[in-house]
Order: C-alpha cells, then structure tokens, then sequence
C-alpha cells in the first residue's frame, strides 16, 4: 500500500500506545462489547466473514475524543469471543477520501476482501456544506488478506449521482445476488427528502444507478447507512434516517435507526410496509448486518446517538462510546427479532437462580448477564441510584438517572405482556430484549462502585456474572 497508509498506520501506532494507560484505567471500559483502543468511534463497518475470521471495522477518530478524521479501526475473530486487533484498514490517504474514510461495508469473495466506503471531502472556501462544498466519493479497498490493504479505487463521485441529490451521498452496503453486485447508497435530495440510491454491477468495479428507493410521503431529510438483506424469506430495507417527525414510540431520539419491510423486488415492483425502529433504547445507531457461515443474519449498532446532547465521562480518560453486542436476526410474526449470538453466553460465570415474589435484593457484577421470566401484569428491576426498568399498565420503561444518566432520562415500548427479558449489563451499558426479541432497548450508563440489584414482581431469574472477551491488542510498531 501507499507510503502515507504505512505512515498513517505508524501514527495512529505512536497515538494508540500514548493513551493506552489513562484509557485502560477508566472503569467504564466495558468486558464484552467493542471498543476502539482510544480517541472516538461510530458506526460499525465492513462487517463480514472472510478467510475463517469475522471482520469487525467501525469509523476511528484516534487523534480526538470529539470526532474527527476518520480511519476504519478493524477487528477480527474467529469466534465472536477472542478478538484480535489488526492495524487501521482504511486510511485518508487519497485526495478524495482525504477529511477521513466514512462508513461503508465488505464483500467477501474467493480471491478477496471488497471494501465499500465513502470518501469524504471538505472543500475550503464558503459552503453550506449540504448543495455545495462536500466531495461524497465512493471508493473500493481490495485487501487480499482480510489484514493489509492492496490497493484503492475511486468509483463514483458527486457527478455521477441523479442530478436531483445534494452533495450528500454515503454509506454503501453491497452485496451480491442472482450473480449481479448490487450496492444502495444513503442520499439527500437538493430539496431535503432521505432516500437510497440502488447500483448494480457486473464486477465490484462499474457501477450503474438503477434505481432510487423512496416513500411516498417524505420520510427525514437524509438516510444514512442504509442495508438492504433477506431474512427468513423476508426483504428488509434498514436506514438511519434524521429529520423523521416523532410519531407514537417512533422518534424519540435525535435520530432514528430502523427498517421498512420490503415486499416485491426491489428491482421492479416493490412496496415499502410500516417504519419499525430496531431498537427503543437511548442508544443505538447505524446498525449494518452480515450473514454469518452458518446463513445467521446478524447485526451491530453504534452504541450512541449523533446529536443526542447525552454525554460520556469517558472522554476525560480519552475514549467515548462503543458498539452494542452481535445480534441475530429474525422475521417472525410480520416483524424482526433480534437476541444476543448464542456466542455470549460462554462467557457466563456463577449461575445465581433466583424465586422472586414482592421484592428481592442482589448484588450483581458489572458485567451480568440476567434472564427473567415474568408472572403477573407488573414487573421492575431496579439499579438502585442509577437505573429502573419497569413493566407496569403494558408498558416497559427504562430510566436512567442522574448521576448514570449524563443526559439520559426515560424511554418507553408499549409491551401488553412481558413474559421474558433479557437483560445484557456490563460495565456502562445495559440491553433489554423483551419477549424473545420482539422489542429491544439500549442505553449507555454510567453508575458508581458495585451494582445493587432489586427485582420487584413475580417470577424467577437466572443471574450470570460475564467474563470479559478476550482482546489482543496489536504490539506497538508490529503493524
Ligand atoms: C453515521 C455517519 C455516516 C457516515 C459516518 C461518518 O453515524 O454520519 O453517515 O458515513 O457516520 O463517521
């Protein structure tokens, strides 16, 4: 690769084992979910199983705590368990992706590893940054090894987009069908609709705009990172839109982050069913899925919310956010599901069953793993001084306090009956799963010393403590 990827590589190197000690001090580093070795992270990005490893990559701004350049940080596993860090995938290192490498997706083949991403470029000079200023490049890597970069190539840019889009187009998730390449692309038109761009392509090279994916109604301003994949027979078309207008549980956050069921083909007739988000937490942004060797779908998210105004005090030891842990798929009952990979639960230690019946007290790790089945028509459980998830009239809360809550109030997914839950807590996360799958909510928090646990209701639970996934980090100069 390129002498200024070799140096960029150094450099994130030197910056990486600077920080090391004052980041892997901080207790709210968490056991079980990914992280970036320091500085800031997002979306995560070319999510794939290539050569007998899975690829996790996400945006890494090591340089800022605050965003900033970004490069492609990169894991990868075997397992989903022992992790191992490999030198930044993709680097700016080219005059149109050179104000950082934003999200994009991997396509495994035979001979090599595809990587799909946007190149993103600032113009100087006065701009509003939206019709004019911003270069939305989008480029390929080829990686022949899964580890080392080979080559890149720029593939389309502003000018070859529908005349009818703004300067902002990003995020490509490619994949492969029926033997063609298809890529969709999240776009803003000039006039302020979200909408994704459909490509096809006869090799990972030449692209084509077949067609544009929108509703029929104007749905936010701006799609990001849309995917589009089956599941059990079921299309799904997943966005993140920004600007959507609140509506019932749909919108509680800055931004949103869910699907529409797609029927029909997507390249010929078509229809897009009801909006539902993926999860109804605080925190969960930018999912992309991949299918595993074994055909499971499975997805990630980006721990956190752009523009949510709830903090992290995290920052002040050089590190902010995380993504939220592998989870599977499924359409069942005209909706998707999603559960933690069977994976996890490996790193489940001290099996505690607990009877409750009025009100229970336990002390619990700061990385547990609970399942609770639930009798009656009221249920809680209550991080005292820091969180409440509580099921009462059908309806599951999950409330953050102060000083956990950094922002954070309260979320609410009307459930009429909860018979299960599923809840994933480590050191400043929790994740609900409700019946199954069938809603999900995440939040980051940030409570002190151990956590004292009640259960509030009828039913019995079954506490874990979890083990922390093992995570090898790269040796510094061994790049
Ligand atoms: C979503 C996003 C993407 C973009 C990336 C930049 O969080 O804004 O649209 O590619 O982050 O880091």
């Amino acid at each position: 690769m390129n002498r200024l990827h070799k140096d960029l590589n150094t450099l994130v190197d030197r910056v990486e084992a600077w920080e090391h000690g004052r980041v892997s001090a901080d207790p709210y580093r968490q056991a079980f979910h990914l992280m970036q070795p320091c500085g800031w992270m997002n979306d995560p990005n070319g999510l794939c199983w290539y050569r007998g490893l899975y690829h996790v990559c996400y945006q890494y701004s090591p340089f800022n705590v605050a965003g900033g350049l970004g490069f492609w940080g990169h894991w990868s596993s075997p397992d989903l368990l022992h992790w191992q860090q490999q030198p930044v995938l993709l680097c700016p290192d080219q005059p149109w992706d050179l104000h950082g490498v934003y999200s994009g997706s991997a396509l495994a083949e035979d001979d090599a590893l595809y990587l799909f991403y946007t190149g993103n470029v600032r113009r100087l000079g006065d701009h509003d940054y939206i019709n004019s200023g911003r270069g939305s490049n989008t480029a390929v890597g080829v990686s022949r090894d899964g580890v080392h970069l080979d080559s890149k190539k720029l593939l389309l840019e502003n000018c070859d987009y529908p005349a009818d889009v703004s300067n902002h187009v990003r995020d490509p998730k490619v994949w492969k069908q029926d033997g063609k390449y298809y890529m969709v692309l999240g776009a803003r038109t000039r006039d302020g609709r979200g909408e994704a761009l459909v490509y096809a392509a006869g090799d990972p090279y030449h692209w084509e705009h077949i067609r544009t994916i929108s509703t029929p109604e104007p749905f936010g301003y701006m799609w990001e990172c849309p995917d589009l994949f089956r599941v059990d027979g079921q299309d799904i078309l997943a966005v993140s839109p920004q600007g959507i207008a609140p509506h019932g549980e749909i919108g509680q956050n800055a931004y949103s982050c869910g699907y529409f069921p797609l029927r029909g083909d997507f390249r010929g007739d078509y229809a897009l069913g009801d909006y539902c988000e993926f999860d109804s937490g605080f925190d969960y942004y930018a999912q992309q899925s991949f299918e595993a060797p074994d055909g499971r779908r499975i997805a990630l998210g980006w721990m956190a919310m752009p523009d949510s105004g709830c903090g992290s005090p995290t920052a002040a030891s050089g590190w902010e956010h995380c993504l939220s842990v592998p989870r599977e798929l499924h359409w069942k009952d005209g909706r998707l599901t999603a559960l933690p990979v069977r994976e996890l639960e490996q790193l489940r230690v001290n099996e505690r069953a607990v009877v409750f019946s009025g009100s229970v007290r336990q002390t619990l790790a700061r990385a547990a793993d609970i399942e609770v089945e639930i009798d009656g028509d009221r249920f809680a459980l209550v991080w005292e001084g820091a969180a409440a998830v509580r099921w009462e009239n059908g309806v599951l809360t999950l409330a953050i306090e102060e000083p956990a809550a950094f922002g954070r109030t309260a979320r609410k997914a009307a459930i009429p009956r909860l018979h299960t839950l599923r809840v994933l807590v480590d050191h400043s996360s929790i994740e609900l799963f409700a019946n199954g799958g069938e809603r999900v909510m995440s939040t980051r928090f940030y409570p002190q010393g151990e956590h004292a646990l009640r259960l509030e209701g009828e039913g019995r639970a079954k506490l874990y403590d979890m083990r922390a996934m093992e995570t090898k980090t790269i040796q510094t100069g061994a790049r």
